[in-house]
């Protein structure tokens, strides 16, 4: 399946991303074939989210598109250009509260990549203390990031990521290690952040809900191996969001519905259950 977003998804207002685009993107490790004939194309300032099983190549893509790894077959471009290895037009977050550098203050870190790039220190100083600004931190940049609860750490990721203001900013589950409580504020601050700055964002979670909450389109993704996309779903509930909205909750059943069938078949696959002995909910809460 392809996924492509028609012009009515493509906001009018002023944004700062540019388009990704997969064309017949394959990969496989030795013999092991991953994702095949992937075709995508996320529009300039386009929030898409991928779900999908787990082990199913999700990262892989990401990876694909943020260049830390070369497609096997096919083509993958960010504005129009081919991707041939890492670059500052795409920030990547991680899942782990743990990337950022602890010999550093928090407002070093977000100056880190500035630096490297030769900005002069008042100019890279003063985007620093915008960016952890706009991430809710202006008042932690003195401090160590081992001083940081795990949501602030995550904050101070995003702003480490912005300040080099990417075109496209790639998450891999960045709130995966977050607990629940803290995995919502940082879901309505993400939404409000890419609202604020309009980059094209790639994000990957294993909660439908934050999917929901946040993608102008929904992919889920087929268990592998050869895993393709199954369901491309735009979502057009006005932002901010309310999860409350039957609209959502609709969605949610047709996800959930979606992933969990795919778990199922490789359960079933794998020989773990059999016909008849898996309860319905329980393939569900493993996709879930
Ligand atoms: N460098 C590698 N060498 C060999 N196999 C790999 C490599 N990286 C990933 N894989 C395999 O590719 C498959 C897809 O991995 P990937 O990390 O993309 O899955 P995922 O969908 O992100 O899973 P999860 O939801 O658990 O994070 C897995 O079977 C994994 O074992
Ligand atoms: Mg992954």
């Amino acid at each position: 399946m392809s996924a492509s977003p028609s012009p009515a998804d493509r906001s009018e207002s002023a944004c700062t991303g540019a388009d990704i685009r997969l064309e017949h993107v394959s990969v496989a490790f030795g013999e092991h074939r991953i994702v095949s004939d992937i075709n995508l194309h996320v529009a300039a300032g386009e929030f898409v989210c991928l779900l999908g099983p787990s082990g199913c190549g999700k990262s892989t893509l990401l990876n694909l598109v943020a260049g830390f790894l070369p497609a096997t077959s096919g083509k993958v471009s960010v504005g129009g250009r081919p991707v041939h290895g890492p670059g500052r037009d795409r920030g990547v977050v991680f899942q782990s509260t743990e990337a950022l550098f602890p010999w550093l203050t928090v407002q070093e870190n977000v100056e880190y990549g500035p630096r490297m790039c030769g900005v002069p220190r008042s100019t890279r100083a003063d985007a620093a203390r915008r960016y952890l600004e706009l991430v809710g931190l202006g008042h932690a940049g003195s401090r160590m990031p081992g001083e940081l609860s795990g949501g602030m750490r995550q904050r101070a990721q995003i702003a480490r990521v912005l300040v080099n203001e990417p075109s496209v900013v790639l998450m891999d589950e960045p709130f995966g290690a977050l607990d629940a409580q803290t995995r919502e504020v940082m879901q309505v601050e993400v939404d409000r952040i890419w609202r604020a700055t309009r980059p094209t964002i790639l994000f990957i979670t294993h909660d439908i809900w934050e999917a929901i909450l946040l993608g102008d389109r929904i992919i889920t993704m087929t268990a592998g191996p050869d895993a393709t996309f199954k369901t491309v779903a735009p979502v057009s509930i006005p932002r901010p969001r309310e999860l409350t909205a039957p609209a959502a909750l609709e969605l949610y059943r047709d996800l959930r519905e979606d992933i969990a069938s795919e778990v199922r078949r490789t359960l079933q696959a794998q020989g773990l259950v059999r016909e008849g002995l898996v309860r319905e909910g329980s393939a569900r809460d493993a996709a879930a």
